[in-house]
This record gives structure tokens, C-alpha cells and sequence, in this order.
């Protein structure tokens, strides 16, 4: 593997990135770790292979895929050739690939024939990456083709931040997953559109902020789509399919708690749980972001019979919005292995990856509570 910037030694993650690679080229579909969340890999190049990603997925086929590189110059050949005949970078990218790649940032660039139209669901864009996870980078650039990766769960769950979560979606589906551990970021990457006539616009928040993206230069018109506008033209368009489709959602009935007051949160908690025990027996799971739940129930008898009965998963500390993130898709995994009848959520700021975390959230609720 011939890039200065990571070197893979180990004789097993090189024979097992062997035979992936050898998969690959027979247009298998096979699940390899990146940095956000766990993708679903195959040749972006060969319509065969894209095909299958739709059909084990399950996926709807106006949503299109993100192409993963392992170099500019491999991106380049993707890409339109200009008259002296190289695929040209836009301009407006230019700073920011240098700050953000390899990494969490997709770009939507001009698509060229060579990408199969059932990539880009006939979208004149293609969307790219290039992740900076080194097992995803030394299998892009072993197969010497980009792939296609969606993220790796079966459509409409959380996505997977674990190897096991894509063994229980895909068993038998698939016939190679690599467990490359947790993802470090845990939400997938942020869709970052410079080149729409709608100037700059944030399509997905997630693992490049928009603060991040927001102090780079041409960036000061910046624009959350949903958040700060809203466009009929790209509602349309497949372009947010987010929006269209039921998202990240575990078996569990998730209702979201977003109330900015702690004190006044965990009272409207308290009130929900007697809501719904009286209700019938319902298991409860909790994702606290914050103190526990439980423990500050339990300080206070009068209070104790609230905490039985329910399983707590804490996402982590409000003030690290990063870490919440990357535990967030594994939590809902976990309580809804618990077999959770109900997921109640505490919310958090929409500052930095709070942004992604709450723009995942809302998708997977069907109640959000905010008064
Ligand atoms: O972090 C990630 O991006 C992960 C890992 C595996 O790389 N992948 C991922 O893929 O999240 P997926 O398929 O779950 O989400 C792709 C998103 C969708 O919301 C899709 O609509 C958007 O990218 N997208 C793809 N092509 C697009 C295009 N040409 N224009 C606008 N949005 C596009
Ligand atoms: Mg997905």
C-alpha cells in the first residue's frame, strides 16, 4: 500500500483486505468500517455491483449514493475533463477539501458519464467522499476503482457504528463484513452542496460542522437546509431523501424530550413515565444525555418507584456534543435489543455536532416534546 500517510503491517488486516479487494472486483457487495458509520462497499463504476446495493439494502431507488476515493488524483478522473482535458476540481471547494479530506465532509461535485446514472438516481451531482478511516483508504486504494457505500444498515434503522449492528441487520446477505471497531464520529458525514445555484448549503448535518465549514473563506453565506431555508425545487429532487423517507428509527416508539431547562426536562420525563405506565406494562429505556436518570431518582425515595423498571443508556456529557454523537446510533441500537418498548430521549443543543445529533433524533422520533 503505497501512501505515506498510513502504512497497514499486520499480516491478518492484510489478507483479509485481499480478499475483499478480490470481492469487490466480482461486483460483490461487502461492509467495511469507516470513520462515521459502517458502509455498505461496492465498484461505483460498475452498475451490477450498484445494483446490489439497492437490493440488499432494501433501499429506495431515487436516494442516491455518496462515491468513496482514496486520492484527488483518483477523484479527478471521475470528474468532467476540462479542455486540457483533467477533471477540474470547482474552485470553491478547493480550501476546503485541503482542511477537511480525508474525513467526514461530502462534496457535491458535477457528475461525468463515466459514473452509472443509478448512482446519482440520474441527479446531474455526484456526491464524494474521502474517508479518512485507514482500512477504508487502503482498500479504495488496493481496488484502484472508488466505491459506493451507503451507510451499512438495512434501510430506515440506525445506521451501524458497530460491526455487530450490521451482522444483525445483514446476516446472510452479505459475504464479507470487516470489523474495524467503533466509529469514531458515529454519525455519518456531513453532505456539503458549494456549487447549487442556492449558494452554500449544509444538505446533512453531520461530522464537519457548520461551524467548522462556516469560518472558511466564501463561506459567509452559509445555509442549513430545513434550518435556515427551505426549497421546493430541492424538495423535489432526491437530494434530502432524509426528509422523504422514515429514518434511524429502532422497533422502539422513540419520543424525544427538547427542553433546554434540565430540571424541567427530567420533569416532563417523570410525567411521561407515568403516563405510559399507566398506560399497561411498557418497558421503558431512557437516553440520557447529562446525570443519569436512574441515580438522581434514586437519591429521593419519594421518587425511587420512578426509576424500576427502566434501562438507562447514557449518551454522554451535553457539553461534549462529539461524544453523544458517537454513541447515539448505538444506544438506540442497545435499548431496542433490550426489547424497549418505548425510547425516551433527552435532547441537546443544535451547537456544533448537536446539529447532527438533533437532526438524527427528530427523524427517528414520533413525538418530540418541546413545551
Ligand atoms: O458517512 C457517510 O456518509 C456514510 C459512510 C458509509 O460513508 N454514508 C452514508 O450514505 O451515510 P447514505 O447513503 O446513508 O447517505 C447518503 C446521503 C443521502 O442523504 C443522499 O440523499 C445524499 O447523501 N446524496 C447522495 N448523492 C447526492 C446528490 N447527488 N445530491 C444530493 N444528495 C446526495
Ligand atoms: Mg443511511
Amino acid at each position: 500500500i503505497e501512501d505515506p500517510k498510513f502504512s497497514i503491517s499486520d499480516p491478518n488486516t492484510i489478507s483479509i483486505l485481499k480478499e475483499a479487494v478480490e470481492l469487490l472486483k466480482e461486483d460483490n457487495v461487502i461492509a467495511i468500517p469507516t470513520e462515521t458509520v459502517y458502509g455498505l462497499a461496492s465498484n461505483a463504476l460498475s452498475l451490477n455491483s450498484i445494483k446490489k446495493i439497492y437490493a440488499v439494502k432494501d433501499r429506495p431507488t431515487d436516494n442516491p449514493l455518496i462515491v468513496h476515493v482514496s486520492s484527488l488524483k483518483m477523484l479527478r478522473t471521475l470528474l468532467p475533463k476540462n479542455d486540457d482535458n483533467v477533471g477540474e476540481i470547482p474552485e470553491i471547494y478547493e480550501q476546503i477539501i485541503k482542511k477537511f479530506w480525508p474525513g467526514p465532509l461530502t462534496i457535491l461535485l458535477p457528475k461525468s458519464l463515466l459514473i452509472p446514472s443509478e448512482v446519482t438516481c440520474s441527479l446531474p451531482t455526484v456526491a464524494v467522499r474521502f474517508p479518512s478511516h485507514p482500512i477504508t483508504r487502503a482498500l479504495i486504494s488496493l481496488c484502484e476503482f472508488p466505491l459506493a457505500a451507503p451507510s451499512a444498515n438495512t434501510s430506515g434503522k440506525p445506521s451501524p457504528t458497530l460491526a455487530s449492528h450490521v451482522f444483525t441487520d445483514l446476516n446472510g446477505k452479505i459475504p464479507l463484513i470487516i470489523d474495524g471497531g467503533q466509529c469514531n464520529f458515529g454519525v455519518e458525514s456531513t453532505v456539503f452542496d458549494a456549487i447549487g445555484s442556492h449558494g452554500p448549503v449544509i444538505l446533512r448535518p453531520g461530522g464537519i460542522t457548520f461551524e467548522a465549514l462556516y469560518k472558511m473563506p466564501g463561506m459567509e453565506n452559509l445555509r442549513v437546509y430545513k434550518k435556515d431555508f427551505f426549497d421546493k425545487e430541492l424538495e423535489m429532487n432526491p437530494t434530502t431523501p432524509g426528509m422523504k423517507y422514515r429514518h434511524y428509527s429502532p422497533d422502539a416508539k422513540v419520543i424525544l424530550v427538547e427542553i433546554d431547562d434540565k430540571d424541567k426536562s427530567r420533569d416532563v420525563m417523570d410525567r411521561e413515565i407515568e403516563k405510559i405506565r399507566k398506560n399497561g406494562k411498557m418497558t421503558i429505556g431512557i437516553l440520557a444525555t447529562g446525570t443519569s436518570y436512574i441515580s438522581s431518582k434514586e437519591k429521593n425515595e419519594n421518587n425511587k418507584s420512578l426509576s424500576q423498571g427502566i434501562i438507562e443508556y447514557t449518551l454522554g456529557d451535553s457539553m461534549h456534543p462529539e461524544q453523544i454523537a458517537k454513541e447515539l446510533f448505538k444506544g438506540l441500537r442497545h435499548l431496542d435489543e433490550c426489547n424497549v418498548d418505548c425510547i425516551i430521549v433527552e435532547g441537546i443543543s443544535e451547537k456544533e455536532e448537536g446539529l447532527a445529533v438533533m437532526n438524527r433524533l427528530r427523524k427517528s422520533a414520533s413525538r418530540i416534546i418541546n413545551e
